[in-house]
């Protein structure tokens, strides 16, 4: 019982890693699965693949470190967030294909809602905005339009989950129907300040609470996985929803630390400790974790597009065959070009929160080829991180100090990406050993609560840098890119 299984269900792939008590990863397995379009702006997965590859990744990752359930003291959840699932109670049978946190098809809900004035009190007892990102709409329009589904809701049939609540609804053999208090937290129904789905919010969105899961800390018992699946029951101790599970593998504990994760998305948190800070500046307030009762917040920068922006130059334009080629090809543009990407391919969010918009290219010369769409697709990146982390310095004001700003994710492996963000951002940006902060984070949950993991402070002193990026660039370069960068959206978001 000396090791952890951590599965991470993110948007293109579902993850499980091995970590034995020390917090090394042993063994690892991931699987992709199929993204759903069905009209322009909607995003889908099917629920049985989420379960499938996660089920599957897991039983490789034991196979291939050799182990077996009994070996396991805890599995750790993390997962992609916001993603909205419902399902019979009785027979697990889901309504629909799950509605993606990508998804804009409730754009129109969103608008009605704010026409009617209800915004302001749902960011103040949210800490969230009135986008289709987060749940809450997102299940609206399920129970509006799945025949029959309000009324099978309401007769206490229908259970709604983010896929934490799916995955652990499924790994228990349909025990537990839980979530944890970071994963709520992004759902539009919870009240952050209070720590309670919100009665008037729920009303105001059509939704019965029977449906809900009831929400627990982030390492607690979350119930016990049934011994057919993987030999043996393992007890489910750590669950965080992905960004939080990697402020949490990022050792952000203390007020005023950042971590910014760069996967298909990106994804600033700033750990503001107790206080629950109102953005001014379009930022989200957040739990960051909650642990024995007590709640930790964070302001949030959520942008759509960053690694998706590789993903883009490969599967779309054909410029390059592997998303690791992109820096080479970006060092080669021309430095007399300023071609600028505004990657709003699905809308805009933070700091803009724009579902219309459309992405954008500007400065196009005869001269533009690849290697300026590769340089442009990487800066847009560090373009908005720039955004976020502006916006919550404002935020935050003069506590913030020296901004350091801790990176992972698949696109902090090249060093050009990294320093041109120290580079925009004026930041000092620090990659660590471990780039796996995701999965990290939530194994330390579960090990901690098993009690085989180190206690907080033991988890933070082993962090450690690999590199530390430092700022470059004359600040009259730096501004005269920024402004351009700030003129490019503000043409986009006119378009
Ligand atoms: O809020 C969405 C986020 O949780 C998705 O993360 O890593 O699956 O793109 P990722």
């Amino acid at each position: 019982m000396s090791h952890i299984l951590a599965f991470d269900q993110g948007t293109t792939s579902s993850r499980a890693i091995v970590f034995d008590a020390g917090l090394t990863a042993k063994a690892s397995a991931q699987e992709e699965f199929t993204q759903h379009f069905p009209q322009s702006g909607w995003v889908e997965h099917a629920p049985a693949d989420l379960w499938a590859t996660t089920l599957a990744t897991g039983r490789a990752a034991l196979d291939k470190a050799g182990l077996t359930a009994g070996d396991i003291a805890a599995i750790g959840i993390t997962n992609q967030r916001e993603t909205t699932l419902v399902w019979d109670r009785e027979t697990g049978e889901p309504i629909h294909r799950a509605i993606v946190w990508q998804d804009r098809r409730t754009a129109g809900i969103c608008d009605a809602l704010k026409a009617d004035g209800h915004e302001p009190m749902i960011t103040a007892r949210t800490g969230l905005l009135l986008d289709p990102y987060f749940s809450g709409t997102k299940l609206k329009w399920l129970l509006d339009n799945v025949d029959g589904a309000r009324a099978r809701a309401e007769a206490g049939q229908l259970i709604f989950g983010t896929v934490d609540t799916f995955l652990i609804w499924k790994l228990t053999g349909g025990a537990s129907h839980v979530t944890d208090a970071t994963n709520a937290a992004r759902t539009l129904m919870y009240n952050i300040a209070d720590g309670a789905w919100d009665a008037e919010i729920c009303a105001l969105l059509g939704v019965p609470m029977a449906m809900l899961p009831e929400v627990r800390d982030c390492a607690s018992d979350f119930g016990t996985t049934d011994p057919a699946l993987f030999g043996a029951a393992i007890p489910i101790l750590g669950v965080a929803g992905d960004q939080q599970a990697a402020t949490i593998g990022q050792a952000c504990f203390q007020p005023g630390m950042m971590k910014s994760t760069y996967g298909t998305g990106c994804f600033a948190l700033l750990n503001t400790g107790d206080t629950m800070v109102t953005s001014q500046n379009r930022m989200l307030t957040t739990i960051a974790y909650q642990l024995d009762g007590k709640v930790t917040y964070a302001l949030e920068g959520s942008i759509f597009v960053a690694g998706a922006a590789v993903q883009w130059l490969r599967d779309g334009l054909g410029i390059i065959e592997a998303a690791d080629q992109t820096q080479a090809l970006a060092e080669t543009a021309d430095a007399g070009q300023d071609v600028i990407l505004v990657p709003a391919f699905t809308g805009l969010g933070a700091p803009y929160w724009n579902a219309e918009c459309r992405g954008a290219v500007y400065g196009l010369t005869r001269g533009s080829g690849p290697a300026e769409f590769a340089r442009a697709a990487l800066q847009s990146v560090g373009y908005q991180t720039r955004d976020l982390l502006q916006a919550m310095q404002a935020d935050w004001g003069a506590q913030g100090g020296d901004a350091v700003l801790r990176v992972d994710g698949g696109m902090t492996a090249s060093d050009w990406t990294m320093q041109f963000l120290a580079d925009i951002t004026g930041a000092a940006v620090d990659r660590p050993h471990i780039l796996e902060t995701t999965a990290l984070g939530a194994a330390w949950l579960a090990g901690m609560r098993a009690g085989i993991c180190p206690d907080m402070d033991g988890f933070a002193a082993n962090w450690a840098r690999e590199r530390q990026f430092t700022p470059q660039m004359d600040e009259g370069t730096r501004s005269a890119k920024y402004a351009a960068w700030g003129r490019a959206v503000q043409a986009t978001l006119l378009v």
